[in-house]
């Protein structure tokens, strides 16, 4: 049986919720990942230093002690987010950036920013202080067809604001495009993105098989083959500039499958494993460590980890659904096999 033993990756984009929800599925991802980048999209948003390590310390709470998983917090920018907040920032250990979501683009992002000027003083201050903005890079008006809101998000708000910050970090999240992949290529050293297996894996055919399958929307939603293709290549290219954030965003089921259902991918689950497949397909296994281990630490200036994880070529069964509070979750590729697992 082929094995394959790396360091422990980090997950620079994940969704924990809280609570209940968060408790039935953390394991999944501490049992993976050493770190996690920690998205605070909560109802309320995680907008302080305090709210942040108060959720912090619950999500220490609810990791199997077996794990040494360590939760990187972030804090959710909005128009009203005082500058004098990113002093106390850099002096709170555990939170490593901030996430920015233009208003009205995806789960939770009422409280988002209206206008980037609006927060130029707070970006000014975390530039000097080399800490990471987390960009959801889409604009949300409705005059801009879905599939091309993250090439106008660019266009309009993101190649401006490098110009205006060129020395401030930012992380383009889990892109989606041909043009972001070019984008990223083409900026300076400070510009990198996450890459989530979904949309490495589908493209928008696969919200439409058969019938309509909720269980592959997500916000960016999936685009068309060549833009799969252009961030596939991306991811196992061996660039710094990308790296591994699976943007697992849970819903219970019945949220999933109603009138109106929520954006997100439940890709957690056998995360290390869909990206093992991937990289090993393109005949780019060698990568796979740099991608998953290396890029987004250094990316962040955090030490590289030292434990270490086997992944296993055998086939996994991804299951129909799993526990989820008072509801269920259906994972990525339920009812699918996956060639590759974590050792768990
Ligand atoms: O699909 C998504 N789900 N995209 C996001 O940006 C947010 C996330 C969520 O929180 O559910
Ligand atoms: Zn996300």
């Amino acid at each position: 049986m082929q094995t394959l033993t790396i360091s422990k990756p980090d997950d620079f984009h994940l969704h924990l919720r809280d609570g209940a929800a968060m408790a039935n599925i953390i394991n999944y991802s501490a049992a993976q990942f050493s770190r996690a980048i920690v998205m605070p999209n909560l109802n309320p948003p995680i907008t302080t230093v305090d709210m942040a390590m108060s959720y912090y310390n619950r999500i220490l709470n609810s990791v199997n002690k077996k794990y040494n998983f360590e939760p990187l917090m972030t804090l959710y920018l909005t128009d009203n987010t005082r500058p004098s907040e990113i002093d106390i920032v850099v002096q709170t250990e555990p939170i490593k950036a901030l996430k920015y979501y233009p208003v009205g683009t995806t789960t939770n992002s009422d409280y988002g920013v209206t206008d980037i000027k609006k927060v130029y003083l707070v970006l000014e201050s975390m530039m000097k202080n080399q800490l990471p903005l987390l960009i959801h890079g889409e604009v949300s008006d409705t005059d801009v067809n879905v599939f091309d809101r993250e090439k106008v998000f660019i266009e309009k708000v993101l190649s401006p604001l490098v110009d205006d910050f060129c020395e401030l970090k930012i992380v383009f999240e889990h892109i989606s495009t041909k043009a972001a992949v070019d984008f990223v290529l083409n900026a300076n050293s400070n510009i990198a993105a996450t890459i989530t297996p979904q949309h490495i894996l589908l493209n928008r055919d696969d919200l439409f098989n058969e019938s309509f399958q909720p269980h592959n929307y997500c916000l960016p939603v999936l685009k068309e083959e060549h833009d799969r293709l252009a961030v596939l290549g991306a991811a196992t290219s061996g660039n710094p500039k990308f790296f591994l954030g699976t943007d697992s965003a849970p819903h219970g089921r019945t949220k999933k499958e109603s009138g109106c259902g929520c954006a997100g991918i439940f890709s957690a689950y056998n995360a290390l494993g869909d990206y093992a497949e991937i990289f090993e397909k393109q005949n780019k296994l060698d990568k796979l460590e740099p991608f998953t281990s290396f890029h987004g630490a250094d990316f962040y200036g955090l030490k590289r980890n030292d434990e270490k994880i086997t992944l296993t070529k055998k086939e996994k069964k991804i299951p129909e659904e799993l526990p989820f509070d008072n509801d269920k979750l259906v994972p990525f590729r339920a009812g699918g096999n996956c060639a590759w697992q974590a050792k768990r």
